[in-house]
């Protein structure tokens, strides 16, 4: 049994155990691909008609990423925190923002779609490279 939070009688609200990763690291990439594509929506047509739309979806795409991703930190690294995961906490904050951004600031959309780019760039250099 790998080690994970053993609550009373082995029962705990918050066990990871009974999940297989590669279920968190579908949904994590998923989730990813949703937000990022409704992201560039949003900046290739920042319609306030959409807005509504756009924000919610991209916010449970976000809330998902950030739910999978935990469970991947519980399961695969035991919630031993490191320099990449806290970088990429930064990553998801800013990157969920950008959409909602867009449409505030739409005359900004080509510095923000390029802001966006270099996000999620690091936020793989950090998930593949780990370099801290
Ligand atoms: C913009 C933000 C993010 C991007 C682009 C991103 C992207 C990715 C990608 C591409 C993978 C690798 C999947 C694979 O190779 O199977 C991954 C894995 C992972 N992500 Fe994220 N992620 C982001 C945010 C987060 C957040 C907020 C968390 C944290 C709590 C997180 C925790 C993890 C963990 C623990 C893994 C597993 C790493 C491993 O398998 O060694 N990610 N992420």
């Amino acid at each position: 049994m790998s080690p994970g939070a053993h609550g009373i009688n082995g029962v705990s609200l918050f066990s990871t155990n009974h999940m297989n990763p590669a279920f968190y690291h579908l949904l994590h990439v998923f989730a990813l691909l949703v937000l990022t594509a409704h992201t560039y929506m949003a900046f290739a047509n920042p319609d306030p008609e959409n807005r509504k739309r756009t924000v919610m979806i991209t916010g449970i795409a976000s809330l998902l990423m950030l739910v999978s991703g935990f469970g991947l930190f519980a399961k695969i690294y035991h919630n031993q925190w490191a320099g990449w995961i806290v970088v990429k906490l930064f990553c998801w904050l800013g990157f969920t923002a950008l959409g909602g951004i867009a449409y505030r600031k739409a005359h900004l959309r080509g510095l923000l779609s390029f802001l966006g780019l270099a996000i999620l760039l690091i936020a793989l250099v950090m998930v593949y490279l780990k370099p801290f």
